[in-house]
């Protein structure tokens, strides 16, 4: 009997509780900044000239990119199901960033069943970047729509929710319009599914030590997404922005298992830790989710958070 059918055999579709999904691994990715000196003055008369500046006093040496080929490499080697990656792939949203890091994910995206991505705050960096659609020109095959919100199916059980709060602005902080909240809160009551993932570049809660951090990158005005993820029940926020590895339950946002790899290739000298990204594996009810962290010799995996009933409603 094909596994489908006799997965279906064994949980029959009528089971209000029966998850008729194989088991499901993702692999999440974040941050990579990848970041390329500008090449031409016109690419300098604008926010950029503060992304160069950065770069010169330290995110060149914080996000070496030799590295660059192993991640991928490693990610490739796990043939996941999905790959999911929550955004800045890029450092100041030049072409050449983007079509580096677009070049240099094929291996991954190759061995992955699918890939879903989000941008970053430094995808939408300068205003041109945003009005030319460099983040949708260059993953626009894996978009479900060309704006956002969408709602991207995995299973039967299982959708993931992109929104995008991303904007060219002199802070890092992000903006969610309430037309945008509002669509996502309409897609998704259209969808049904047993499993929600929300992809979303911004952290909506971090763990109590980094919240000073998160208060200089949060998203302005949420108190209406917060208030609407509070009654979503068991969900998964992937994230990314603060460049901190995390897996932690929210007790602001009652049922958010709030998800960040940290940034895979950078390196901090006065914080050090193992850079790298997590593969969450879902098997009906159940989640764990590993980190795997590269400690300058090898790969070290890290089981953050097992659950068994987690999506349990
Ligand atoms: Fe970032
Ligand atoms: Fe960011």
């Amino acid at each position: 009997m094909p596994r489908a059918m006799a997965d279906l055999a064994r949980n029959p579709p009528n089971d209000r509780e029966s998850f008729p999904s194989r088991p499901m691994r993702i692999i999440h990715l974040s941050d990579i900044h990848v970041w390329h000196w500008p090449t031409h003055p016109a690419q300098l008369f604008n926010k950029r000239l503060i992304g160069l500046t950065s770069l010169l006093t330290g995110r060149a040496r914080r996000f070496p990119q030799a590295r660059l080929g192993s991640l991928v490499a490693r990610v490739a080697s796990l043939n996941a199901d999905h790959l999911l990656i929550t955004g800045d792939f890029t450092t100041t949203a030049l072409p050449s960033e983007f079509a580096t890091i677009r070049h240099a994910l094929e291996p991954a995206i190759s061995s992955a069943g699918q890939l879903t991505v989000v941008p970053g705050n430094h995808d939408r960096y300068t205003s041109q970047s945003v009005k030319d659609r460099l983040f949708e020109r260059t993953f626009g095959e894996f978009l479900p729509s060309p704006t956002f919100p969408w709602v991207k199916r995995l299973d039967p059980e299982t959708v993931i929710l992109g929104l995008d709060p991303c904007r060219p602005h002199a802070t890092a902080t992000g903006f969610l319009p309430r037309q945008q909240l509002e669509q996502a809160q309409a897609l998704l009551a259209q969808q049904p599914h047993k499993r929600t993932i929300i992809a979303c570049h911004y952290p909506v809660d971090a763990p109590p030590s980094l919240a000073k951090q998160l208060h200089h990158k949060r998203i302005l005005k949420a108190p209406p997404l917060i208030h609407w993820l509070s009654g979503l029940g068991p969900h998964l926020y992937c994230c990314g922005h603060l460049h901190k590895t995390w897996a932690f339950y929210s007790t602001r946002i009652p049922g958010q298992l709030s998800l960040n790899p940290g940034a895979p290739l950078m390196v901090d000298h006065r914080h050090p830790s193992n850079p790298g990204f997590l593969e969450i594996h879902l098997n009906q009810h159940a989640i764990h989710v590993d980190h795997h962290g590269w400690d300058g010799l090898g790969w070290q995996i890290t089981r953050l958070i097992e659950n068994p009933q987690f999506f349990t409603a």
